[in-house]
């Protein structure tokens, strides 16, 4: 069992340590990490590092096995990303069984060869239509989504300019690309606007990237200011909607929609791995640019397609959340309590703008104790810690589902609150 010392040790090693060595030995840093993962795991504290494993679905309540003791115990979950809880829906299972009845359980070939099933291109289509764009690219992950859209756009001459809470993807994608880079600070589009008054001029095509609803801070991205700066500078919008399809907008089509600004942005990326309860990424634009990215996009094109059975199972999901909105109605409502539950606790929370609520914790040294206290108490929630977020900008990520009941958020509110008394947070 962790003593206070112990938390406040592993607190004070930063993740970045692990990330180079000056060995000869380039396994050096695989095995201090080693020592270090051993520890964390002899202490208990999966929640601050160690993955915990599900002996059933990812559910709002989850059973989960101590991976070093082997003890079986129920946990509230916040750190489901099937927001409405689609991957459960026995529609959505019946059409997956359905479709590997048809064509069998995977589609192993790369879609220019003999990976494009009539279900992924149905899927392609759907999704064209749903955001009223002329072609829709299907890719195996969001992650690789990102990748394999910037490094097929952009050109060393080119700029990608990223708001620097982005997805680790977009950054990925930008430095793969090996094209100039900047970013801006989170949704500053006057900083935006002011970094390329100054730099537009030095560089060929400029590409704008962020994160739609923000996945850590659980903000939305100012999407008119976003528009209104790429027009003035001659520059292409590229976002990252991945968490917002289901979720925001009035029909949970996401951030063009709860805008009322459609069409405008010119690379619109999403993911298959929030709400729809898959996996899976997807680019909708236009013809050319779809086209383009279909046979120049590596990550693309020498992969193995997303499998149609997955393809089937979108689909479902898609159609439910689309025409019940039941689902995403119960999820704000959770949202509305949860948020103002933490508000009235007097925990640090953003404004209440999407269902991931961030509580701000700050420094490590509260963020290690707090995470083991909660698994103790049997709530898991989203740990963010440098590299997922800046040194010293902690986060405690609760990401509300429709499935949760008010007695979840009432009992973790009442944990929370507790632990913020006796830990003497702030
Ligand atoms: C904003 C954002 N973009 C991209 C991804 C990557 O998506 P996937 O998990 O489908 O690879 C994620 C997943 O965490 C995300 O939150």
């Amino acid at each position: 069992m962790a003593t206070p010392s112990d938390l406040e040790r592993l607190a004070s090693i930063p993740l970045d340590s692990f990330e180079h060595t000056d060995s000869r030995n380039l396994f050096e840093k695989c095995e201090r990490f080693h020592a270090y993962a051993s520890s964390v795991r002899e202490l208990g504290a999966f929640q601050v590092q160690y993955r915990i494993e599900l002996l059933g679905p990812l559910d709002a309540r989850i059973t989960v096995r101590d991976a070093f003791t082997g003890d079986v115990k129920e946990m509230i979950c916040f750190d489901s990303n099937s927001y409405l809880g689609l991957h459960l829906d026995p529609r959505v299972n019946e059409a997956v069984k359905k479709a590997v009845d048809d064509v069998g359980f995977g589609t192993p070939s790369a879609q220019v060869l003999g990976g494009t099933n009539r279900y992924l291109r149905a899927l392609e289509d759907r999704l064209s239509e749903l955001h009223k764009r002329e072609e829709t690219l299907i890719y195996p992950s969001g992650y690789q989504a990102n990748v394999g859209i910037l490094t097929a756009l952009m050109d060393p001459g080119d700029l990608a300019v990223v708001d620097h809470v982005s997805h680790a993807s977009i950054h990925d994608g930008v430095r793969y690309a090996g094209c100039r880079s900047m970013e801006f600070p989170y949704r500053d589009v006057d900083a935006l606007d002011a970094l390329l008054a100054e730099h537009r001029e030095e560089v060929n095509g400029v590409l704008i990237v962020t994160d739609g609803m923000f996945s850590m801070h659980g903000g939305l991205a100012d999407l008119p200011g976003l528009r209104r700066v790429a027009d003035a500078h001659d520059a292409r919008l590229m976002i990252d909607d991945a968490h917002s399809l289901g979720v925001i907008g009035p029909t949970g089509l996401g951030i063009e929609e709860h805008y009322d600004l459609e069409g405008a942005v010119d690379v619109l990326m999403g993911t298959f791995s929030k709400a729809p309860g898959a996996a899976g990424g997807y680019v909708s634009g236009d013809s050319a640019l779809i086209e383009y990215l279909r046979f120049m996009s590596r990550g693309a094109l020498f992969t193995a397609t997303l499998p149609a059975p997955t393809c089937a199972g979108v689909l479902e999901s898609i159609r439910i959340m689309h025409e019940e909105p039941e689902h995403r109605e119960r999820l704000w409502a959770n949202a509305r309590r949860f948020h103002a539950g933490a508000r009235a606790a007097g925990l640090e929370v953003p404004e209440l703008e999407s269902p991931i609520v961030a509580i701000q914790v700050g420094d490590e040294k509260w963020l290690i104790p707090l995470a083991f206290a909660l698994y103790e108490a049997g709530v898991k929630c989203g740990i963010a810690r440098y590299p997922a977020v800046p040194h010293h900008h902690s986060i405690l990520r609760f990401t509300m589902n429709a499935r949760h009941t008010e007695a979840d958020i009432d009992h973790t509110l009442e944990v929370l609150a507790s632990l913020w008394a006796q830990l003497g947070i702030g």
